[in-house]
């Protein structure tokens, strides 16, 4: 391959939760390797900026304002996507919240805010995004869990079920769309520097810190990294995995 050629020119891709954080990241990365992309928030001005940042290095974006948790939204807003670029080639479930509390003291609120973001959110930009995919017989899906998901987390109940339901989910859409090579893969990150971990108590960051073999946080860059990988060619054979990124915590 002539090396000008960007690994992801042609492609289409939509970033959910992509105003900031990882998800911004991710948008930025999928853009430096010529993907054009889907930027999703739930505030339009939230997705404007980035996909300004990504119009500023010379690719192309779109903003898209949308709760993942409301189907009709969603839809609405892939039906954007495709009027505009005609496909979805690759999704990345990024959009999350945590709403953090011992059991017992977790409301049925809080459980459901959390459940429905996480796991309905990647349940509704899915069936959408396959549509699409489908016709292409190509595609990637690459949902952005947790080693919370894998691991549990006091505290974190809600969270924990609704990332180890997104594994789950992934495992299962990787079985009933790989034969029209389209490869559906999780990424579990551990603690990495955001708006999220910003809350966590300094007490907990040190504990986090201790259980880390390679001394430090993560930064959101890094997870862009190998969701790109997962989003280019060279991840044609990978599928149904789950990969974490968490500093050898895991
Ligand atoms: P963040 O809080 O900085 O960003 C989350 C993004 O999702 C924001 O842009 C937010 O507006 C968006 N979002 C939330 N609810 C939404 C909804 N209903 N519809 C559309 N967008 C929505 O958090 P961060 O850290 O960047 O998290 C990104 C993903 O990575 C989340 O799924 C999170 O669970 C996951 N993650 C983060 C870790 C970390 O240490 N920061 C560790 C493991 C997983």
């Amino acid at each position: 391959m002539c090396n000008n050629v960007k690994e992801l020119e042609g492609r289409v891709a939509l970033v959910s939760g992509a105003s900031r954080g990882i998800g911004r990241a991710i948008a930025l990365k999928l853009a430096e390797h010529g993907a054009r992309v889907a930027v999703n928030a739930r505030a339009l001005e939230n997705a404007g900026k980035v996909a300004a940042e990504i119009e500023q290095m010379g690719g192309e974006a779109i903003a898209l304002e949308a709760d993942v948790k409301d189907g009709r939204a969603v839809k609405e807003m892939f039906g954007e996507v495709t009027g505009r670029w005609e496909k979805v080639d690759i999704l990345v479930n990024n959009a999350g919240i945590n709403r953090d509390t011992l059991l017992l003291k977790m409301s049925d609120e809080v459980w459901g805010d959390v459940i429905e973001t996480n796991l309905t959110g990647a349940y509704n930009c899915t069936k959408m995004a396959l549509r699409s995919m489908m016709k292409l017989r190509w595609g990637r899906i690459i949902s952005i869990a947790s080693i919370a998901g894998l691991m549990g987390n006091a505290g974190q109940a809600n969270y924990s079920a609704s990332k180890a339901g997104l594994i789950a989910f992934t495992r299962s859409v990787a079985k009933e769309v790989g034969s029209l090579n389209i490869t559906a893969n999780a990424i579990a990150p551990g603690f990495i520097v955001t708006d999220m971990t910003d809350r966590v108590p300094e007490e907990m960051k040190q504990a986090i810190l201790k259980m880390t073999p390679l001394g430090r946080y993560g930064q959101p860059e890094e997870v862009a990294e190998l969701a790109a990988f997962l989003a280019g060619d060279k991840a044609s054979y990978i599928s149904g995995q789950v990969i974490a990124i968490d500093g050898g915590i895991t």
